[in-house]
C-alpha cells in the first residue's frame, strides 16, 4: 500500500504518519528527516538543500524525484510506504506515478490534512524535537529562559532552523503556491480524502483509519 500524507506545514503529516506505519506495519518516508539528516552529516545531498530549506523554499524537484526513486526501490519499501512530504509540486506527484507504474504500483489514498493558517504557525512556533531520540513534542507555552527536556530520553530538545516565524511563513507561501494545487490532482483521480486536521492526534488517526482502502 502506498500512502501520501498531503498538507501544509504543520498539518501534523509526520505525527500521523509515524503513526499509521506503526500501525499498519509500511515503512514510514519522511524526505524532511531524510533531508535533514544529510544536512546533519554534511553529506553533498545535505549541502545542496540547506540553503533552500534555510529559506524555506523547495529543494529542486530532480533531486528529489532522484531520491524518491532510489528509496522506492530499497527492499523495505516493499512491505508498503508512507510518503511524508513527497510529492509537493505536480512534476514530483507526476513522477512518483510514473515510477509506482513501472513497479506494478500507484497511490492507494491521499489523506490531505486541513488546518487553519492561524492555528499552523502556533503548532510550527511550538514544535519541540530530541535530537538524541527524535520524539516531537507541542509545548505552547514554554517556561521563559526555561529548557524544555524530552519526557522520553531526559535531552534538552532543540527547535528547527526553519520553524522561525519569518521562515514558517515563507514555507505556507511555497505550500499555497506549489504544492496545494496537488489536492485537485489527487482528488480528481479518486484517491483524496480530506481529513479534519483540527481534532486530537487520536481523532485524526481514527478517520485516516477508517479511511483506508480494502486490503
Ligand atoms: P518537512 O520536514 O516535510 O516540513 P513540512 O512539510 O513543512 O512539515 P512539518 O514537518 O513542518 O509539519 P508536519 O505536517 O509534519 O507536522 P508535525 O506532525 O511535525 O520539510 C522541510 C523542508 O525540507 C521543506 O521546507 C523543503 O525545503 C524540504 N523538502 C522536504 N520535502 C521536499 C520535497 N518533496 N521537495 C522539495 N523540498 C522538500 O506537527 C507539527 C506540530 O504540531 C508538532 O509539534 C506536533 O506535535 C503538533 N501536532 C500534530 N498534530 C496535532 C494535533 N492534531 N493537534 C495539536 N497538535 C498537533
Amino acid at each position: 500500500m502506498i500512502i501520501v500524507m498531503l498538507g501544509p506545514p504543520g498539518a501534523g503529516k509526520g505525527t500521523q504518519a509515524e503513526l499509521l506505519a506503526e500501525r499498519l506495519n509500511l515503512m514510514h518516508l519522511s524526505t524532511g528527516d531524510v533531508l535533514r539528516e544529510a544536512v546533519a552529516q554534511g553529506t553533498p545531498l545535505g549541502r545542496l538543500a540547506e540553503p533552500y530549506m534555510a529559506r524555506g523554499e523547495l529543494v529542486p524537484d530532480d533531486v528529489m524525484i532522484g531520491l524518491i526513486k532510489e528509496r522506492l526501490g530499497k527492499p523495505d519499501a516493499a512491505r508498503g510506504v508512507i510518503l511524508d512530504g513527497f510529492p509537493r509540486t505536480l512534476p514530483q506527484a507526476q513522477a512518483l506515478n510514473q515510477a509506482l507504474a513501472q513497479i506494478g504500483q500507484k497511490v492507494d489514498r491521499v489523506f490531505y490534512l486541513r488546518v487553519p493558517v492561524d492555528e499552523l504557525l502556533v503548532r510550527i512556533s511550538g514544535r519541540y524535537t530530541c535530537p538524541r531520540c527524535g520524539a516531537t513534542y507541542q509545548r505552547r507555552q514554554p517556561r521563559p529562559g526555561a529548557e524544555e527536556r524530552c519526557d522520553a530520553c531526559g535531552a534538552v530538545l532543540e527547535q528547527r532552523p526553519d520553524d522561525r516565524i519569518e521562515v514558517a511563513r515563507r514555507r505556507l507561501d511555497v505550500y499555497f503556491e506549489q504544492t496545494a494545487p496537488l489536492i485537485e490532482f489527487y482528488r480528481s483521480q479518486g484517491i483524496l480524502v480530506e481529513i479534519n486536521g483540527m481534532q486530537s492526534i487520536e481523532d485524526v488517526l481514527k478517520d485516516e483509519l477508517a479511511a483506508l482502502p480494502a486490503r
